[in-house]
């Protein structure tokens, strides 16, 4: 049932083109630009929008707050399910309350829905597993269609759900005319290319180099995981996968926050897992592979395959393949994937059943 793989998350992490495949399938119109979800809720209508998920889904939904702000200019708030829930949050009929979850069951993720609906909000669900206790609940749903996902740590769902977000982000932005049609085309463009991005990110030779990497540092007590912009999220989600599977204690904070704090932890016995594939603030990043190489720390560099600037400063390097900003975070995910995928069966780890966790947390 595992297809040839040792573990359900190895076959799941390989399954991302496919899935990706089947999430974008059938939504993307090259002709005129737009996106179609199917959704009935009025784009034009939202004057503000909550994000509200937990785990790994909300990770996906700090990358949705980027990409809808950015190319749909609305005020997004992306919050952690069991904070939204007891917060009193504003909420009005102009607001939209999209949830994010992978089984649609999660308690915390559901009872936030309940309470959004009550102050008035409308729902749209991003949910994988068809016919959940959440799909019955929201508004609409946009499904992922990432299909099964056994591996307790999730792989291809977090994945689907980043694409998911970016088809919403462009939806809402043409909709709502704060997207231009060239740059619509582009992006739409860069989506279509994902599920091949992530096919050459499987390369034998580059789940090799992230293999040797994995292994090289698999005795760390402790890693921390640095990203900024859109792939500030791809930081946190590299270090959540690590924690979860192997145990290794891992931090992650955006770039830019280094200087505030973590950088005190760092010293030779640091990694020190960096993002610095292509993106406009690319420079700052590089500067804080400086300062990290100043102190000692290792750093093990995720560069855009061609570059040679933040690789120079690098211990170690993982290059993946070239893809535009907006997207990047779904490729980037797969070499955190594989990078703490290798590092817990170095250390003779449960992958698929890791310690105290549950696939579907469904006790608050
Ligand atoms: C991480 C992980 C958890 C889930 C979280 C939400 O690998 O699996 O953090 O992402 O429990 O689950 P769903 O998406 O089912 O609501």
């Amino acid at each position: 049932e595992k297809g040839g793989f040792d573990t359900y998350m190895l076959k799941e992490i390989y399954e991302q083109p496919q899935a990706l495949t089947n999430t974008l399938i059938g939504r993307l119109h090259d002709e005129t630009g737009e996106v179609n979800l199917d959704i009935n809720l009025d784009p034009a209508s939202f004057k503000r929008i909550s994000i509200i998920a937990c785990g790994t889904a909300f990770y996906a939904g700090l990358v949705g707050e980027y990409l809808i702000e950015q190319l749909a200019r609305i005020p997004v708030e992306v919050d952690v399910a069991s904070e939204y829930r007891y917060r009193s949050p504003l909420v009005s009929e102009n607001t939209l309350a999209i949830v994010i979850s992978q089984s649609g069951e999660t308690i915390d993720t559901l009872e936030a829905l309940r309470e959004a609906k009550k102050q008035g909000a409308r729902t749209l669900g991003v949910i994988n597993a068809k016919g959940s206790s959440m799909t019955r609940e929201v508004d609409d749903v946009l499904y992922i269609h990432a299909g099964p996902e056994i591996g307790v740590a999730s792989t291809k769902a977090y994945t689907a759900m980043v694409s998911a977000m970016l088809m919403l982000a462009l939806w809402l932005g043409r909709a709502r005319g704060t997207l231009n049609e060239e740059l619509g085309r582009e992006l739409l463009q860069g989506a279509r290319e994902l599920p091949r991005l992530v096919e050459e990110s499987l390369q034998p030779e580059r789940v090799e180099n992230i293999k040797r990497v994995a292994q090289k540092y698999h005795q760390a007590r402790d890693y921390l995981f640095l990203g900024r912009g859109v792939n500030s999220p791809t930081a946190f989600e590299g270090a959540l996968k690590l924690k979860e599977i192997s145990y290794i204690h891992a931090e992650a904070y955006a770039a830019g926050e280094m200087k505030h704090g973590p950088i005190a932890l760092i010293d030779q016995n640091l990694p020190v897992v960096v993002i610095a594939t292509e993106s406009f603030l690319l420079e700052k990043t590089i500067s804080n592979i400086q300062e990290v190489k100043a102190r000692s720390g290792k750093v093990i560099a995720v560069v855009s395959d061609g570059d040679t600037e933040a690789a120079r400063h690098a211990d170690d390097v993982i290059y993946v393949p070239r893809a535009a900003e907006m997207v990047s975070p779904v490729v980037n995910a797969v070499a955190m994937q594989l990078l703490a995928y290798f590092t817990a069966t170095a250390l003779d780890r449960d992958v698929d059943k890791p310690r105290n966790l549950a696939k579907s947390v469904t006790v608050e």
